[in-house]
């Protein structure tokens, strides 16, 4: 028999990648994912920018690259990072292969097995799964519409040991939809620097709001905290350019970027540096803005599609939030409900989603589902939201 590493044996499979790998039925509606809408990809843009690189940065793209990143897309990142007001004196930039990479990173560099992460309840997936890969011990924080609850965030911390760091996503949370308020902002970030507690703020949705008057409310913490605490920001350009591109980034201190370099090296030596060139070139020919409006608003009708859905067929007692960007609608139904049983009525009927205890980080609580609105054409969501209406309605 195969004797497989602690490490792996700690690790639980994406129900997220399960169910995309089982349920590849081409007249499956599905809100699983939380992809970005192939039609919206900027395939026109990244045609002309290949037309216009000279021989010598393609052949740059086909080589190996720095570690660090392809020092142009680096200092495109910087810029980019210091006109949404980052802090960037005395922290450093690396480029990552996704964001989950620096979540990778930061967990290889601070986690020894046992040690707690402070995380959100509920949590991004992708994440959680790499924290317990660590052998983390995982500590949830519930949330309510303004963020983490700051008295359970408290009372958890009063009681836990050897915190390493505490992980957030304040902006279009996965999956939840919520964004923090400023207040929870900064009472969170008092609460860190008073204990003088590493912060990895996780930040992929950070463009994708629908409203540009949100734009001002999504301002991270790393820019309301300055430099008075360690906080590790990685953003991404998976879910703005497009996931297949695997790029990521990293903005910490420096000694911390330091150690992260030394880690990525063990990884993958660099991220694809033809990729890079690529995104490079996006932001140095000034396409970024023009497609973010374009995406805001494609998002925001979607959203407003789904939510138009919801309410006509939901039945009485199940709740979800409104979305103001990103992908996702989170979805409550009663305690007793077990979402598994749902998904199987819904599959049968031809819709899929997840389920909420994928993003539990105990992986118990399942009345939950989250539905992502990004992926499926317009034309599908109506009736994909219908067919999951009717699977809840059934299992009640
Ligand atoms: C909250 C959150 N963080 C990180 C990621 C990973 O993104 P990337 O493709 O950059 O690795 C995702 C992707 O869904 C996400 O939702």
């Amino acid at each position: 028999m195969v004797d497989f590493s602690a490490s792996v044996k700690a690790m639980r499979s994406s129900a997220i990648r399960e169910l995309l790998n089982t349920a590849v039925r081409p007249d499956i509606i599905s809100f699983a994912g939380g992809m970005p809408n192939p039609s919206l990809f900027p395939i026109d843009e990244v045609d002309e920018i290949y037309r216009s690189l000279t021989v010598e940065q393609k052949q740059t793209g086909f080589q190996y690259g720095p570690t660090g990143g392809y020092p142009p897309l680096v200092e495109a990142i910087k810029a980019y990072l210091q006109k949404k007001g980052l802090p960037l004196e005395g922290n450093e930039v690396i480029i990552t292969t996704g964001s989950l990479q620096a979540i990778n990173i930061m967990s290889k560099i601070f986690i020894d097995p046992g040690d707690t992460v402070i995380c959100e309840d509920p949590s991004f997936t992708g994440a959680v799964t790499v924290f317990l890969s660590y052998q983390a011990n995982l500590v949830g924080v519930p949330l309510d519409a303004d963020g983490m609850i700051l008295d359970d965030f408290d009372r958890i911390l009063d009681k836990t040991q050897k915190v390493k760091f505490v992980y957030i996503t304040p902006n279009f949370h996965n999956p939840a939809g919520i964004i923090y308020s400023r207040e929870r902002r900064l009472a969170l970030l008092q609460r860190l620097q008073a204990k003088d507690l590493v912060l990895l703020e996780d930040d992929p949705y950070n463009e994708l709001y629908f409203d540009p008057a949100d734009c001002a409310v999504t301002t991270p913490l790393k820019t309301l905290g300055k430099e008075q605490t360690p906080i590790c920001y990685t953003g991404s350009l998976s879910k703005i350019f497009g996931p297949g591109m695997r790029i990521g980034y990293l903005l910490a201190p420096k000694e911390i970027i330091n150690k992260a370099e030394l880690a990525k090296q063990s990884m993958d030596a660099c991220t694809s540096t033809f990729t890079q060139v690529l995104a490079c070139e996006f932001f140095r020919q000034g396409k970024l803005e023009p497609y973010l409006n374009r995406l805001r608003q494609a998002y925001k009708h979607r959203a407003d599609i789904m939510l138009a859905a919801l309410q006509q067929h939901m039945p009485a007692d199940v709740r979800w939030n409104t979305p103001k960007g990103g992908f996702y609608v989170w979805v409550e139904m009663p305690e007793h409900i077990d979402a598994n049983q749902v998904l199987k009525t819904s599959l049968a009927k031809g819709a899929i989603f997840v389920v909420g205890k994928a993003f539990d980080p105990l992986g118990q609580r399942n009345h939950f589902i989250r539905l992502s609105f990004s992926h499926m054409p317009e034309a599908k969501i109506s009736r994909g939201v219908e067919i999951v209406a009717q699977a809840i309605g059934e299992t009640l």
